[in-house]
């Protein structure tokens, strides 16, 4: 449904996007995962008409859209900084757009309505002004604006961000049910692989400039094509030449010991497994956060961490020496 094509965007002489290659499908939710200034924004951005390319092509529904004014192309969008209009009600945040369309006094009242109560956001509410209301809401305004005008796609750039953790968990829940309900492609824009992860039917990693790799959360997560995708979408140790060597003696698992081997630390365990291999070391760390501890264990001169659930026993100390055990299948090398 969406296509970049050979896509290049320049700030000035700045390179900031060289070659994007991209096909969103139709109805999908679709993240740009990556580190600030990868170049998430300016893609974005290329696509609703605030940029356009200095080489390639943006393809919508079969269009080429790449110099359409931006009013012409129909996408929702919503920002990390909710742009709601200060001075205006909460009702007329969300009718702006409509009446820019002119539309009849009644039809407008109707849509606003309408998304109003899919969005949660009550009668009492509507009549506020902006400012009187939480952070949360505003995005919830901000995200009402959008849709009512029944746009094509949604773009949204780092929407949660300005939210405190439980919120954004609240309110990730809500978007991925409004956008399942309504069926709108959506291309979400975030730094955070976990909102990612949640959120998304495939995700686009970037990094400087390039995507590193497009996939499923599960194939970004368990097959990561590059170390760099392997490093930012979650915990990894690192293992270098000796513990590889260990590995490979006790269960001939044929690692290349000059390269360096990734394994999530959720993956490592301190009990033993068919398959698994042992590795001794000292606890010389301990991460409680009530769900999970996070052992760090000093392994000869290298570092090993994982992860143990809470059973509401086991504990061990800073200190203990301990055998962590890790499955070859699970060490990825690139
Ligand atoms: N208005 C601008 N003028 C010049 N350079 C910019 C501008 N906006 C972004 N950049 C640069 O382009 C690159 C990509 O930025 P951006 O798309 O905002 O990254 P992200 O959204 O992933 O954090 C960065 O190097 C950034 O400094
Ligand atoms: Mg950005």
């Amino acid at each position: 449904m969406i296509k970049y094509e050979q896509v290049e965007i320049k700030y000035g002489n700045f390179v900031a996007i060289e070659n994007l290659n991209l096909e969103v499908r139709e109805g999908e939710f679709f993240t740009f995962l990556g580190p600030s200034g990868c170049g998430k924004t300016t893609s974005l951005r290329a696509l609703v008409g605030f940029l356009t390319p200095s080489k390639g092509k943006i393809i919508v529904g079969g269009d080429d859209v790449t110099n359409l004014p931006v009013e012409k192309r129909n996408i929702g969008m919503v920002f990390q900084s909710y742009a709601l209009f200060p001075t205006m009600s909460v009702y007329e945040n969300i009718a702006f757009g409509l009446k820019v369309k002119k539309l009849p006094k009644a039809e407008i009242n109707q849509k606003v309505r309408a998304v109003a109560a899919k969005i949660q956001i009550n009668d009492e509410q509507l009549r506020k002004n902006v400012s009187e209301l939480s952070g949360g809401q505003q995005q919830r305004v901000a995200l009402a604006r959008a849709i009512v005008l029944e746009p094509k796609i949604l773009c949204l750039d780092e929407p949660l961000s300005n939210l405190d953790a439980k919120l954004r968990i609240e309110l990730r829940r809500e978007l991925k049910r409004l956008q399942k309900d309504l069926g709108i492609t959506t291309l979400y824009v975030t730094h955070d692989q976990e909102e990612a992860l949640t959120l998304s039917d495939r995700i686009a990693v970037f990094n400087n400039g390039f995507i590193e790799q497009v996939g499923t959360p599960h194939e970004i997560y368990n097959h990561s094509s590059s170390e760099f995708v392997c490093d930012f979408i979650g915990d990894i140790n690192r293992l270098e030449t000796g513990i590889l060597k260990k590995i490979n003696e006790q269960e001939q698992a044929g690692l290349d010991i000059h390269k360096t081997g990734f394994v999530r630390i959720e993956r490592c365990i301190d009990t033993e497994k068919p398959g698994y291999v042992s590795i001794e070391g000292v606890v010389i760390d301990k991460e409680f956060d009530g769900v999970m501890t996070k052992y760090t264990v000093k392994c000869g001169d290298e570092i090993i961490k994982y992860l143990e659930k809470n059973d509401g026993f086991q504990f061990y100390d800073e200190g203990d020496e301990i055998s962590v055990f890790i499955n070859p299948k699970d060490i990825m090398q690139f």
